[in-house]
């Protein structure tokens, strides 16, 4: 989708677009239209779209008005978000090809501009490469958006909002892909590619240096599958040098069939976005680097694929991680824990980070827990713990703190290894973050967010399509924006 920024009502665009806020018609608006809204009952309503037809320079327009609820409302961002997204969901496949989005009489700052435009890019992305049979009025046809009257500082606050909306994109990419596109050879290639020339510095680890760094946890995940296993590392120094950097890191585990301890039929199909982790901090790190992020961050993903062949590890095998420390695996589909640890352990010993957050598709039980409206966050540091619920808040990107502690942590002492891979039933997403954290050296503030509920909607939601949100992008990128950046 092409963004213009104009001062004049461009002539080819049919259908034209306008913010409005609750109970504010636009000054000047025809009595047809003001007649048509009431009898509608459209306000100005977030989200809501009242169309219509209007002549404006001497032409027959569509004319689309979009609600933005309350000026003062402390979501306006994700409120002006949602009236862009709104319009995209209504005219993308439409027939229309071009929007005229009149903000010129609209009080909007340039911040707030760049939001309705943040909302139809985002609302715009979707996979459509696998379907070859699209009949004509299910095809995309909206293809540039000319933005009229928008404020000074337009182009930059767009600029940098440009660098989210990619990131946010490549994620629901690499989530999107079937596990046949998306293994974890294919996913460090397609970072390689999304990267070249951004000035971002790739590490790859392959299974023969893991082997030598004695990730026993990783790859005893991996020992299953035909494909292999990778970390791979995203450093982006756009900060002091030898300042310690911010550490993002995710699972990745482009298909979990459970391993021997395998999963049933029914719904397995959705484990192809158990990489959602992953895919979150390659999008976060490709954000970050398109709009050269003052802060030094690396983002480290394992990735692996947990499949039950003839050399798969068994329930009851005990592996060494590279931290040393031991692991009865009872359960092979509590995998994600064992691909993390060594990929933690890791990035302590690398890059000596000032702080640590993982993101990780790791528990059904967070999605019993918060539903699909919260990530889980469990942390070692309150300071920290704050400061993630706050760019959680301010980027729609929302967290929910659960506790950890001592009590929760003995629930995974194994009684032939250093610890187990699965506690007892009870408050399965805890004892996954008690394991982690035993992988945490001293004094390093952590993190951690479970996203199992939130990577995928079947449904449309705020700013996406149903299927992969992006989730956990924005929030990294709010992040270092406020917390690392000053
Ligand atoms: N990838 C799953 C968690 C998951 C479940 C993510 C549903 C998204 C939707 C994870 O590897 C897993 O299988 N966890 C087990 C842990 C259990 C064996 C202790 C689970 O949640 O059942
Ligand atoms: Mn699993
Ligand atoms: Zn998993």
């Amino acid at each position: 989708m092409q963004i213009h920024f104009t001062q004049d009502l461009p002539t080819e665009a049919r259908l034209l677009a306008q913010v409005v806020d609750q109970g504010k018609l636009p000054d000047g608006m025809e009595a047809t239209i003001r007649d048509g809204a009431d009898a509608a009952r459209f306000k100005g309503q977030v989200g809501r779209v009242f169309e219509s037809f209007v002549e404006r320079g001497g032409k027959t327009r569509r004319l689309a008005l979009a609600g933005v609820g309350e000026p003062e409302s402390e979501k306006r961002i994700a409120n002006l978000e949602k009236a862009g997204a709104a319009l995209t969901a209504k005219f993308l496949r439409s027939g229309e090809k071009e929007m005229a989005l009149d903000v010129s009489g609209s009080n909007l700052s340039a911040e707030e501009a760049a939001a309705v435009v943040m909302g139809i890019r985002l609302r715009a992305w979707h996979l459509d490469n696998y379907r070859t049979k699209l009949k004509d009025d299910q095809r995309v046809t909206l293809e540039t958006v000319h933005v009229v009257g928008a404020p000074e500082g337009i182009e930059d606050a767009w600029q940098r909002s440009e660098a989210v909306a990619e990131g946010v994109e490549f994620t629901r990419e690499l989530v999107t892909e079937p596990a046949n596109i998306i293994y974890p050879e294919s996913f460090v290639a397609r970072c390689k590619e999304r990267f070249a020339g951004t000035g971002a510095e790739l590490v790859v680890l392959d299974e023969a240096q893991m082997e030598e760094l004695g990730m026993g946890a990783l790859l005893g995940v991996g020992q299953g599958s035909e494909r292999d296993s990778y970390i791979l590392a995203i450093r982006w120094n756009g900060g002091e040098e030898g300042e310690q950097p911010v550490a993002f890191v995710g699972k990745g585990v482009t298909f979990d069939t459970g391993g021997i301890s395998l999963k049933p039929g029914p719904g397995m199909g959705d484990m192809k976005w158990d990489m959602g982790g992953a895919g979150a901090v390659a999008g976060a790190m490709l954000a970050l680097t398109k709009r050269k992020a003052k802060a030094n961050v690396v983002g480290v993903v394992g990735l692996v694929e947990n499949m039950p062949d003839g050399n798969a590890q068994r329930p009851g095998d005990v592996v060494t991680s590279m931290s040393g420390q031991t692991i009865e695996v009872l359960n092979t589909d509590a995998e994600g824990r064992l691909v993390l640890c060594d990929a933690l352990h890791w990035t302590q010993k690398k890059f000596n980070p000032r702080l640590i957050v993982d993101f990780a598709t790791l528990t059904g039980a967070i999605i019993i827990s918060l539903g699909r409206e919260h990530g889980g966050l469990f942390a070692n540091n309150d300071e920290l713990a704050t400061d993630i619920l706050a760019a959680g808040k301010r980027s729609g990107d929302e967290m929910w703190r659960l506790p950890i502690g001592p009590a929760y942590d003995k629930l995974i002492n194994s009684p032939i290894a250093d610890m187990k891979n699965v506690g007892p039933r009870d408050a399965g997403s805890i004892t996954a973050a008690q394991f982690l954290a035993r992988f945490i050296e001293d004094g390093t503030p952590w993190a951690h967010c479970d996203i199992a509920g939130m990577v995928w909607d079947e449904k449309p939601g705020a700013t996406w399509d149903k299927g992969a949100t992006g989730f956990g992008v924005r929030l990294m990128d709010q992040y270092i924006a406020d917390f690392a950046e000053k």
